[in-house]
């Protein structure tokens, strides 16, 4: 199993750059599924999920080719021939998003067959809504043996509302609605970029998609869809990443290859915190933070509010601010795996319910800790970049799932950072995956 060995104390400065925005490439891998032509996705990241989409598609009997050369990070992926519209469990219990294939399968094969995906670190991550949609447009779906079988002998158009904004859901639905007979109206839909750019492609392969980003997206169904080039939005996540990073290290970091129009809360609360953040051009920001950092609150809200993906990050950070900081956590029932080992680290965070209360300025020391689930891992990498000593980060391939090369990204800044064990090697991980 890889392990990071993180020293501390250094300021990141410099530039580091984002890469695509692995919660878009899936559902967009995904849409492949629609057309019997050739998709191809740039801005790709080099991350196992990505791993696992592939061989995921590949196992239907999609052809997909996946290169990170030099210059492009790309796949190119063709479904002319889908043999097996099977989402078997081997590889459903890595990647939970792998439920993404339903609605496409469905609509474009009339029938599919997925492992039912099971909870994972966060919380149980049901997808009642996708099936509870999916027949409402017409399919019909039992479970046996773990499996979902679900059929239809074609979509049609519906009026959804979502019980609660799901992700994934939305993104699910609308692929099976743009196969649809007739028209679809969602309301109720998430409103993540992840969605708008899911959205984006469907529409140049030939969808016709009215609202994407908003809370109500009216679909009207086409008999096919044509192929596409489609590039991938950056990582939004990754971005706030880097961003608590050089805040947490007192640095002076200039994040490049992202978008500042989907951080608006990340950017809001930071400076709330006490960083200076400008904003150099439509693709960059420069985050400082040099005097005394200051405790603010946060909830974890659906965008544009503040992400549940960013909530271990900012909680690493206010151990470094003066005062109390309140962090709540609204939409995932389990996601303070990382207080445990924070607090091992020396923080002092205290947890009721679905708050945390965090009470900063903590002393930080270095010590060996588990990395449990994707931004958990996060939060105890920008622990280490400030604590006192060298921390050891065991399973960092919860990391390796979403983070493209994490350590050489950060080592190119100045963080002293290095990674024990073979690097990026794709492989089985044990038991389920967020
Ligand atoms: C997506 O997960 C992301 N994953 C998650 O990112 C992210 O944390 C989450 O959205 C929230 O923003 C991908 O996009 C691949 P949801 P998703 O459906 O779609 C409940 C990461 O770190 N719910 O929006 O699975 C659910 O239990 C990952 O990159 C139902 O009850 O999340 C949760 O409480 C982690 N029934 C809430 O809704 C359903 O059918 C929001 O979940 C679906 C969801």
């Amino acid at each position: 199993m890889d392990k990071f060995v993180v020293r501390g104390g250094n300021p990141l400065l410099g530039t580091i750059r984002v890469s695509g925005a692995k919660n878009s490439a899936l559902p967009c891998m995904a849409a492949a599924i629609l057309t019997e032509d050739e998709v191809t996705l740039e801005n790709i990241p080099q991350v196992r999920d990505i791993e696992t989409e592939r061989k995921l598609l590949a196992s239907m009997g999609a052809e997909v080719e996946l290169g990170y050369g030099r210059a492009q990070h790309r796949t190119t992926i063709s479904c002319r021939n889908l043999s097996d519209p099977v989402a078997k469990y081997e590889i459903v219990k890595t990647m939970r998003a792998s439920s993404l294939v339903l609605g496409p399968l469905l609509a474009r094969c009339g029938v599919a067959r997925v492992a039912m995906p099971g909870g994972c670190a966060i919380g149980g991550r049901p997808i009642d809504l996708h099936l509870k949609g999916l027949e409402k447009m017409g399919a019909v779906i039992t479970q046996e043996h773990g499996y979902l079988e679900a059929k239809t002998p074609r979509l049609r158009g519906a009026h959804i509302v979502f019980d609660k904004i799901t992700v994934t859901g939305t993104e699910d639905l609308l692929m099976a609605a743009v196969l649809a007979e007739g028209e679809t109206l969602f309301e109720n839909c998430a409103r993540e970029p992840e969605v708008t750019d899911l959205a984006a492609m469907l529409t140049s392969m030939g969808a016709h998609i009215e609202g994407a980003g908003t809370p109500t997206i009216k679909v009207r169904g086409v008999a096919r869809l044509h192929g596409v080039r489609h590039r991938i939005n950056p990582d939004r996540i990754e971005a706030g990443t880097f961003l608590v990073a050089g805040a947490i290290t007192r640095g002076d970091l200039i994040v490049a290859n992202c978008n500042p129009a989907h951080l608006g809360a990340i950017l809001s609360k930071l400076e709330e915190v006490g960083a200076r953040v400008d904003i150099l051009s439509s693709d960059s920001i420069r985050v400082r933070a040099d005097g005394a950092l200051k405790a603010a609150d946060i909830s974890t809200q659906e965008y544009p509010g503040f992400p549940t993906d960013m909530q271990a990050q900012y909680m690493a950070l206010v151990t470094q601010a003066e005062g109390v900081s309140q962090v709540r956590e609204n939409i995932f029932e389990n996601r303070f795996m990382h207080v445990q080992e924070l607090n091992r680290m020396g923080a002092n965070i205290s947890v009721e319910g679905r708050t945390a209360t965090v009470r900063g300025h903590s002393h930080l020391s270095a010590a060996a800790v588990m990395c449990s689930d994707l931004r958990a891992s996060a939060s105890l990498v920008l622990a280490a970049l400030v604590a006192d000593g060298e921390s050891i980060l065991d399973r960092v391939y919860h990391m390796d799932r979403g983070y493209e090369r994490i350590e050489e990204k950060l080592r190119g800044v100045g963080a002293q950072i290095r990674r024990m064990g073979n690097v990026f090697a794709p492989r089985e991980e044990p038991g389920n995956a967020d």
